[in-house]
């Protein structure tokens, strides 16, 4: 059906999915929502949802995405059966992209300053009010974020001008791997410190009274956020998948990595948090004052604080290179725009609104929106409305618009691989996530 480029092999795709979905997201916002949303409660609300609605929308994706062998818009045009409207959803989808790409930018941005720290030795022997300090003082320069989200952006631009296969796959394959290798040790490190005891207690022993509808929206936010859900990324990627792959192991192999990562982050941070004073309401600093400080406590810190950080700037990358092949890939199949052009144009619009976002967390700034800095704003319109939203309307399109028929012939590879689940995936998708996720949406505005 599609004439593109196909991922070379299996691990081709799993190795970029997990790429798309392991990235700041599992390290720096995973910790920071379990912190700010009663951490136990939050954690088990949270696998709750990538399993009954975060996996059965992963699976509409790829299908929807290699069915139709097309662009989000294009995918929802193309498979609506004539009926109109439905390419809204893959508009929707670039609109979260672009949002997500600015803040995520500036994240990315902190991420490269901390390389640059860690290159220098900078954080050795330094106190926690000191690291605190610097972070602020972070956030309040003009030019040196400016700086590190163009590089940020830039890196991003050339992967995806060199096109998919060589750019995405080559740099996912080999890296990700370390990365988790890494955070074993980190784990181990962390788990030998005074304060692990409480650290894990707050992480993983879950308190139900603590479950209330603002916990609800976060995980679901998250769980979408850190999988790449609810946008068409992986209606793009599915568009990539050959046709003889198994969809359903590369979607579970997708979901359980990204959530070994996002709970080995929290195994990591929670224990050294508690130990260094921290509180788990922090946010920000949860990733960028407590992790500088465990390097300084290990042995042979220089190297793994170094190593880490970078690795956590090319896990960005990885993700926000599928962030950006969202609008790409729609500016050159639905408005023939070449693919140079097209990520130019793209880039230096996301640059804009991500020196906005940046700019806004000085203190006292005026750019604020609905009561919050612009950096905070674009994380939670996107996040946590854009990508439900998104999600809710795919799972419906999915049980709803498309038939039933196409589904099954996707989702079997043409019959040719026999699914034992296929029957209670479809009904999961059909009834039991748009009805889980308007009930969570529906939750805010009920006290
Ligand atoms: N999943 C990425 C992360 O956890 O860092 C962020 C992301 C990438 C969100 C792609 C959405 C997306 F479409």
């Amino acid at each position: 059906m599609s004439n593109k480029e196909n991922f070379g092999s299996k691990f081709g795709i799993i190795a970029a999915a997990a790429g798309s979905a392991i990235g700041l997201g599992n390290i720096y916002r995973f910790p920071c929502e379990a912190g700010a949303n009663g951490g136990g409660a939050f954690f088990i609300v949270y696998l709750a949802i990538v399993l009954f609605m975060g996996l059965p929308l992963m699976l509409s994706e790829f299908v929807i995405g290699r069915r139709s062998g097309k662009n989000p818009v294009g995918a929802f045009k193309a498979l609506a059966n004539g009926s109109k409207g439905w390419g809204v959803i893959g508009y929707l989808g670039v609109l979260a992209a672009f949002l997500i790409l600015a803040f995520y930018s500036t994240v990315a941005g902190w991420t490269i300053d901390a390389v640059g720290k860690s290159i220098i030795n900078y954080y050795h022997g330094l106190d926690k009010a000191t690291i605190q300090n610097d972070f602020q003082n972070l956030l309040n320069e003009t030019w040196q974020p400016i700086l590190s989200e163009g590089i940020f952006i830039f890196l991003t631009a050339f992967v995806i001008v060199k096109g998919v296969t060589k750019g995405i796959e080559k740099y996912s394959k080999i890296l990700m791997p370390i990365l988790f290798g890494i955070l074993i040790v980190l784990c181990i490190k962390s788990l030998t410190l005074p304060g692990a005891k409480d650290g894990l207690v707050f992480f993983l022993k879950p308190d139900f009274s603590k479950i209330t509808g603002k916990v609800l929206i976060n995980a679901l936010g998250q769980a979408f956020f850190s999988l790449s859900l609810g946008m068409g990324a992986l209606i793009t990627y599915g568009s990539y998948i050959a046709k003889k792959d198994n969809l359903t192991s590369t979607a579970f192999a997708v979901c359980i990595s990204d959530t070994l990562i996002a709970v080995l982050a929290g195994i990591v941070i929670f224990p050294a948090a508690f130990t260094f004073g921290i509180r788990p309401e922090a946010g920000n600093e949860l990733a960028f004052v407590t992790l500088p400080m465990l390097f300084d406590q290990m042995v042979g810190g220089y190297f793994f604080c170094l190593i880490f950080f970078l690795l956590l700037t090319i896990a960005a990358l990885t993700s926000s290179i599928s962030l950006l092949e969202v609008p790409v890939l729609y500016l050159t199949e639905q408005l023939n725009m070449n693919r140079k052009k097209a990520t130019t144009y793209t880039a230096i619009t996301v640059f804009i609104l991500c020196v906005i976002s940046s700019e806004s967390l000085h203190d006292g700034s005026p750019l604020r929106l609905f009561g919050a800095s612009i950096f905070d704003t674009l994380d939670m319109v996107s996040s946590t409305f854009l990508l439900t939203i998104g999600g809710l309307l795919t799972v419906i399109f999915l049980g709803w618009k498309m038939k039933k028929s196409d589904f099954m012939d996707e989702y079997t590879n043409g019959g040719t691989i026999s699914m034992r689940l296929r029957k209670p995936i479809y009904y999961i998708i059909k009834f039991l996530a748009p009805l889980a996720i308007t009930v969570i949406l529906i939750s805010q505005f009920i006290k």
